[in-house]
């Protein structure tokens, strides 16, 4: 059976976008943005605000579970930090090899690992053994620091430690997120280990799903930026008879993501989420570029939501959010 996943995307596939992309459908499992670990062991909060879920089950609204993702490189301390999801309610735990910031690369974190191999092993052994049997460690990896001279060795030490899956974004990190991404190197990677290999890097597209599937062999498809361009990506390729979500579909969404934000635990991002999500809308929805225009120089969140709600019910709208309650899936604002 092929599943999707949605991807990891810190600072954009935030609690309020996985709730919506989730109850638009088609996703059978999210993995939450990395949780960094250094040498200590974080307290509940960490987790609870970065994966909010965990307080309902560790599933989204629509029931789809969450994965906690850790980003680290000290065995011990990340097998600790794991356990600790675990008993606060991760449905699963993903290991970050893939992560090109500078900062988190120079304390040896994130893609930096894929030049040692034996320290992934000795993570991924580390933190299946704390985490319980039930519970599924993955990992995450990118095709290698700089060249792919050791991608295979990588995968097979991950497999071999025990990790359950194995979702593979196929550039290195010094290919950053120039395309193409190289999905000829995902064969070789699901050959040479024995776990399922997530095939992940451009999907823009139900074609693109198409041929990622078929150039890989791979089953799974983690879909990242292209789920948030286009919000029906993951519902039309599990229903390819469907119509394209309409704009007015995703203006609805787009309203609600604002709102999600707002009575979040951090309504200061709220404004600048909402104008980077509008810019990528811009992608698939050209009928986005006006509604970006007018919010690109606005910073007062009721003048932002004057602009999402414009209709007759706008006052309502707004009074709803100003006190504070999220609106409920299928309301016709
Ligand atoms: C804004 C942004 C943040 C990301 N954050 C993470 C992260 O926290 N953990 C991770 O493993 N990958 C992260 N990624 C990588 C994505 O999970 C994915 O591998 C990459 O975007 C390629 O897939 P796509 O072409 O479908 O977007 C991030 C990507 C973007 C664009």
């Amino acid at each position: 059976m092929m599943r999707l996943y949605l991807a990891p995307m810190e600072g954009l596939a935030d609690p309020p976008m996985r709730d919506l992309l989730t109850r638009v459908g088609g996703f059978d499992v999210c993995v939450a943005a990395f949780v960094r670990v250094t040498h200590t062991l974080l307290p509940d909060r960490v987790f609870l605000k970065s994966v909010p879920e965990l307080a309902h089950g560790g599933r989204t609204a629509a029931g789809v579970p969450v994965r906690v993702q850790l980003l680290g490189s000290d065995p011990a301390c990340l097998a600790d930090n794991a356990a600790m999801a675990a008993a606060l309610g991760a449905p699963g735990i993903d290991l970050n090899f893939g992560c090109p910031a500078p900062t988190v690369n120079r304390h040896r974190g994130g893609a930096a690992l894929l030049t040692e191999p034996e320290l992934l092993h000795r993570i991924v052994a580390a933190v299946r053994r704390a985490v319980p049997g039930d519970i599924p460690v993955t990992a995450k990896m990118r095709l290698g620091l700089e060249d792919t001279s050791l991608t295979l060795v990588c995968a097979e030490a991950i497999a071999a430690a025990g990790a359950q899956e194995l979702c593979v974004h196929a550039r290195t990190k010094t290919q950053a997120y120039r395309p193409p991404a190289h999905w000829e190197w995902l064969a070789p990677i699901r050959e040479a280990v024995r776990i399922p290999v997530i095939a992940n890097g451009d999907v823009w597209e139900r074609t693109d799903w198409q041929r990622i599937r078929e150039v890989s062999g791979c089953e799974d498809v983690m879909l990242g930026r292209g789920a948030v361009i286009r919000p029906g990506l993951a519902r039309s390729i599990r229903q390819p008879q469907a119509e394209a979500m309409a704009w007015s579909a995703v203006l609805a969404l787009v309203a609600e993501y604002y709102t999600g934000l707002q009575t979040g635990p951090s309504p200061q991002y709220a404004p600048g989420r909402l104008k980077q999500w509008l810019g990528m809308l811009r992608g698939a929805y050209p009928q986005a570029e006006d509604l970006f225009q007018r919010v690109r120089g606005l910073r007062d969140p009721l003048a932002l939501a004057r602009l999402l709600w414009p209709r007759p019910g706008a006052t309502q709208a707004s009074s709803r959010m100003e006190r504070g309650s999220l609106p409920g899936p299928g309301m016709s604002w």
